[in-house]
């Protein structure tokens, strides 16, 4: 036997490692989070100058890195202070684990992992877990991830518990606190959480912008396919490609689906069809009514963009302007003048079908206004489009 189908496992044609592409992996170096970082740091000073504790509230968008900022600061924290401090930290998916008593479970496990699990009452495992800590001389960071889900399903009384943890005690400093919640439950969570905590603990993240997502999907390409495999045009489709979402979860994912499919296909470089069809599939919003709904002169400029599309990454409106007076030609209708063009443009933009940018990322000439198609592949809808002309002007 030979087992020839398996010889697209492992097959590397392009994939060097694929950890990176894990949903999990946080890197060394996240991309525009100094400032949240330095955010953060300020917020934990007291556990380790005074055996205190701190606390945040991580809010924003999806994929805008909430939960590998929390990571990531965990992990620096507890190896730059090894020597001043013990610290644990414990990461705590509210999705999978939205009762108190799971919550208290995941937390004791942190030192315990054979901790009795039934028939411990709320207090007993509180205080099982200020006695853990201390015997271990052991700062732990409770991570609290989707808070939303715990806080809808069980209330927030275990999160006032854990703020207070050490009240009445002997004990102090034994548990800082991050939730995480995505930024339309803020509301629940002003309620239940923010008002108590005080609004200093808020630190909130925003959508990243193109040159950030850019700067993602290059550190991930670097750390799991080839060198020679792409090249930065890829990137930056990609890149734009995700830039009305800020995600970078997005651009990570797209890159892995162009990867991919490249490979199923034999291939050992990346192209561009590559992102574009994994975006299509992704995304499917290049429905057939946005197409067939585009007037006459929308459609003409589109295949006119189509056509430079299909080799190139990008073009500019001046470049559009010629390839439509051909277009109009062949079709024999009389072409638009430029102001009725640069608008058109503009309606296929926020239909959609195509993403305009201010050339701002290095290696470009000037500040040039760029058209590329992130979501469409140019040749299926020139396809589309040449038949509704057709259609239209018979
Ligand atoms: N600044 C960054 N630099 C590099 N990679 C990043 C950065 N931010 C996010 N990522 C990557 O993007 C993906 C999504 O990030 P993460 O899970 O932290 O987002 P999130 O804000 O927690 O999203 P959600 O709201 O869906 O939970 C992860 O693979 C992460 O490694
Ligand atoms: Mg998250």
């Amino acid at each position: 036997m030979t087992f020839d189908y398996l010889d697209v496992i492992g097959a590397g044609l392009i994939i060097l490692d694929s950890e990176p592409f894990s949903f999990d992996y946080v890197p060394e170096q996240l991309v525009g989070r100094d400032e949240i970082l330095r955010e953060m740091a300020l917020k934990f000073s007291p556990v380790i100058t005074a055996n205190g504790s701190g606390k945040a509230v991580l809010s924003g968008p999806v994929g805008t890195g909430k939960t590998s900022v929390a990571k990531r600061f965990c992990r620096d924290l507890q190896t730059k202070f090894e020597a001043s401090r013990k610290i644990k930290y414990v990461h705590i998916n509210c999705r999978n684990h939205s009762t108190p008593m799971q919550v208290l479970h995941k937390i004791v496990s942190v030192f315990d992992e054979g901790h009795p699990d039934r028939g411990l009452a709320m207090g007993e495992l509180l205080s099982s877990i200020r006695k853990l800590a201390r015997k271990d001389s052991t700062h732990v960071i409770v991570i609290l991830d989707e808070v939303d889900r715990l806080l809808r399903k069980s209330g927030n009384d275990v999160i006032y518990q854990l703020l207070r943890i050490d009240e009445d005690q002997a004990t102090s400093g034994t548990l800082s606190l991050i939730m995480i919640s995505q930024e339309q439950v803020l509301d629940l969570l002003e309620g239940a959480v923010i008002s108590r905590l005080g609004t200093s603990s808020l630190v909130k993240f925003s959508p990243y912008d193109l040159n950030q997502l850019y700067q993602i999907v290059e550190q991930r390409a670097k750390l799991t396919i080839k060198p020679g495999s792409y090249d930065e045009k890829i990137l930056r489709l990609i890149a734009e490609g995700s830039e009305q979402y800020g995600d970078a979860r997005r651009v990570i994912e797209s890159l892995n689906n162009a990867v991919l499919k490249a490979e199923s296909e034999g291939r050992s470089n990346l192209e561009m069809d590559d992102v574009q069809q994994a975006s299509t599939q992704i995304n499917p919003s290049m429905s057939e009514d946005i197409v067939k709904n585009l007037t006459t002169h929308q459609k003409l400029v589109s295949l006119a963009i189509c056509r430079r599309l299909r080799k190139e990454s990008n073009m500019t409106s001046k470049d559009v302007q010629g390839i439509y007076a051909a277009v109009c030609e062949e079709y024999m209708v009389k072409a638009k003048g430029q102001t009725t063009i640069w608008k058109i443009i503009n309606d296929l933009e926020i239909s959609g079908i195509i993403s305009r940018e201010v050339s701002n990322i290095e290696n470009t000439r000037g500040r040039t206004t760029y058209i590329s198609m992130p979501n469409v592949l140019p040749n299926d809808l020139a396809t589309r489009l040449e038949m509704l002309i057709k259609a239209e002007l018979r």
